[in-house]
């Protein structure tokens, strides 16, 4: 068995007796220097700090034999910790996790805020600009002491300076700090003297939150951009997953990337686009939404370098010759793939892959209500075809 033990910054003082007794009884304790550093006495077992690199270290730790093997890790092991690595790993069945009380719980607890309805992000491995958010309130893991500027002025330069920071480190230890301040002023006067171990409960304000489909000026533009109601429509065809990856082929402004990792936990998106300025656009869109999308050259060259993806949308390019196929061709079976086209060449291309390989070719035309003198006339917006299918298992 592995035996993961949940340390927080007070050490062993702050320990259960179940913990203790496990640590006084091993016979090898594998954790982080810092968590190591926290054992007293009572745990005369060697002490194995991590290697570099961690994962293929944890894949092979009960490769020695029989015994119990113990770990030391921060807080909730289960919670963005290494408990969770290593029952993936090791399956259940093999890893007995005895918890402590987490960073997300203290901070929230120092703050007054309800757990349940406090977001948790995890900066750690992440960008920074993923915990940009445009309303509610999330504890955020900090990377290190810089990770609470680095946020600061992402905040203030999306428009969201007046979001209230609470800055905690070394939580339920003897040195912990909370600092306060918003996050323009946090920004503009970052405090150099910030612990490594700290977590940021952030309020974000404004507070402007849409649930549903962004309106057109929530994204910056300059045309291409996939309208409101045709955006509504291709989300509905891609029908995202969490955690999945999209491909957001010809990405324009990243809107659908951008909708896509909104829709649920976990879900990313590399957003394909050839003109540097668009890119660049995408980015700053990205950031302004929290949106976790990475930005990546010209199609499909740059497919071969990235990861698989679980749908991909094409939303210009559809006529550049072999660019279905090379989309086709990157899809696993069950993977979706839905193509916009305005024009009549994109949309023979569509018309030849729905006769070959099936799907659901749909047309959408709709019109807006606009002032014709002092009467109201419909202005139609150009029609979109659109073809969605879904790879069939090849097996
Ligand atoms: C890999 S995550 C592990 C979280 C941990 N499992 C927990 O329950 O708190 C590490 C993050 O937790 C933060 N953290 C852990 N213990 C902390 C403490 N006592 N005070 C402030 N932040 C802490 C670190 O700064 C980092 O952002």
């Amino acid at each position: 068995m592995i035996i993961v033990v949940g340390i927080g910054a007070d050490g062993m003082a702050g320990l259960a007796p179940a913990s203790r007794a496990e640590l006084a009884r091993a016979t090898v304790v594998y954790g982080s220097r810092r968590q190591l550093e926290l054992l007293d006495g009572t745990v005369t077992a060697p002490r194995r700090a991590w290697p570099t690199p961690l994962l293929p270290a944890l894949g092979t730790l009960l490769d020695g034999g029989d015994a119990d093997v113990h770990v030391v890790a921060s807080g909730d092991p289960m919670l963005h910790g290494i408990g969770s690595t290593l029952i993936r790993l090791h399956g259940p069945d093999k890893v007995a996790v005895l918890p402590h009380v987490s960073s997300v719980t203290l901070a929230c607890a120092r703050v007054g805020w309800s757990v349940q309805d406090t977001e948790i992000i995890s900066l750690v491995w992440h960008e920074p600009h993923t915990a940009v958010r445009r309303g509610g309130q999330a504890v955020v893991l900090s990377r290190d002491g810089s990770t609470p500027a680095e946020l600061a002025r992402l905040l203030t330069d999306a428009g969201r300076g007046d979001s209230e920071l609470t800055v905690l480190e070394q939580l339920g230890g003897p040195k912990e700090l909370r600092r306060t301040s918003t996050a323009r002023e946090w920004a503009a006067r970052p405090p150099a003297d910030v612990d490594d171990l700290n977590v940021m409960a952030v309020r974000y304000l404004p507070d402007v939150r849409v649930l549903g489909t962004l309106p057109d000026d929530a994204f910056a533009h300059d045309g291409q951009l996939t309208k409101q109601m045709i955006r509504a429509a291709t989300l509905a065809a891609l029908a995202p997953r969490p955690g999945e990856l999209l491909w957001d082929v010809g990405a324009g402004s990243g809107s659908i990337s951008i909708e896509w990792c909104r829709s649920g936990p976990g879900c990313r998106a590399i957003a394909f686009e050839r003109d540097e300025a668009r890119r660049a656009r995408i980015t700053e869109n990205a950031v302004a939404h929290g949106a976790g999308v990475e930005v990546r050259f010209d199609a499909p060259e740059s497919f071969d370098s990235s990861p698989p993806p679980a749908a991909v949308f094409v939303g210009g390019g559809v006529s550049r010759p072999g660019m279905i196929d090379a989309c086709w061709e990157r899809l696993g079976p069950g993977g979706r793939l839905v193509a916009n086209a305005v024009t009549v060449e994109s949309e023979a291309v569509l018309a030849q892959w729905y006769s070959r390989v099936g799907g659901e070719l749909r047309r959408y035309q709709h019109y807006r209500g606009e002032a014709v003198g002092s009467f109201t006339g419909w202005r139609p917006a150009m029609p979109v075809t659109q073809w969605s299918v879904t790879k069939p298992d090849t097996t």
